[in-house]
């Protein structure tokens, strides 16, 4: 279970520029949930993700993760057990390095082996077989350095690195939105499947609200760094994407600096 209690991040504090990106922010998240994220441009979709993956403190409040506090735990600590993607293709994967080079670190990563007892035919097969489940084409391809991927193979074969070692949390912060609707379409499939399968614990953010009342368990909208709905069950099913944007607009503090850019 991830809890996020009290939870704060304050940018140049005590400054003119001072910005509370999350407010006082408490959340439970069951063991398996699927929870998609959403909220206007600056609502701190990003900072809560950051302070869950570590490459931000949290200012105030705690964070654990199956009990454990993990508040001050350092991102390349967390990173043993929080997968996470981007909205860039090009962020967490080596351009240079093949598929299956890159599969081999991602494999490598929480076990005590390294890359440099080698990649071996038990690994291969293994990576194969998860390159043939993603529908892409990439099983045989493994010899081929990553930065001549599209932007969409890349984004799934992150997907497969993130999770090859299944991680105790997974994290997406839009990461179909730089991807053709029929490539987004195609990798959020995939995402769907490959966390439904391993019950990974995913927070999903997105800007396409169809999508976030689709996929997932679960649906957070976030306004002004803090919770503003926290939709679950039967009043999640129920709930439209024009009963959602209604609901927002009700509820959502009339701030000129907060439209409704979902
Ligand atoms: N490093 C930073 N320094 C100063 N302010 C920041 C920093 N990072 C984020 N902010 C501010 O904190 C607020 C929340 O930003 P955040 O990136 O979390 O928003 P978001 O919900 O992810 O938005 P988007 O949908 O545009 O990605 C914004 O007002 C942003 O300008
Ligand atoms: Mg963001």
């Amino acid at each position: 279970m991830l809890t996020i209690e009290h939870a704060s991040v304050i940018f140049n504090a005590k400054t003119v520029n001072e910005k509370v990106a999350l407010r006082d922010f408490t959340c439970k998240i069951d063991d398996g949930d699927f929870v998609t994220v959403i909220g206007s441009n600056g609502a701190g979709k990003s900072t809560l993700m950051n302070a869950i993956s570590g490459s931000l403190m949290l200012d105030e409040g705690k964070i654990l993760l199956d009990g454990k506090d993990i508040t001050r735990f350092k991102e390349h600590k967390r990173a043993r057990f929080i997968g996470r993607l981007f909205q860039d293709p090009l962020k967490g994967t080596a351009p240079n390095m093949t598929i299956e080079e890159n599969l081999g670190l991602a494999y490598s990563r929480g076990k005590k082996r390294t890359l440099n007892i080698g990649i071996n035919k038990r690994d291969i097969s293994l990576f194969r077989e998860k390159l043939k489940a993603l529908g892409l084409g990439l099983e045989d391809r493994m010899k081929t350095p990553v930065g001549l991927l599209s932007g969409g193979q890349r984004q799934a074969l992150t997907l497969l690195m993130a999770t090859i070692v299944t991680p105790k949390l997974l994290l997406l912060d839009e990461h179909t939105a730089a991807l053709d609707p029929v490539t987004a379409k195609k990798v959020m499939q995939i995402t769907d499947e490959i966390v439904k399968k391993d019950r990974i614990t995913t927070l999903m953010i997105t800007h396409n609200i169809e999508g976030a009342l689709k996929y997932g368990n679960k649906t957070i909208v976030l306004s002004q760094g803090q919770m503003l709905m926290d939709l679950n069950g039967d009043e999640r099913k129920n709930m439209t994407v024009e009963g959602l944007m209604k609901l927002y607009s009700k509820n959502a503090a009339d701030s000129l600096s907060d439209k409704m850019v979902l």
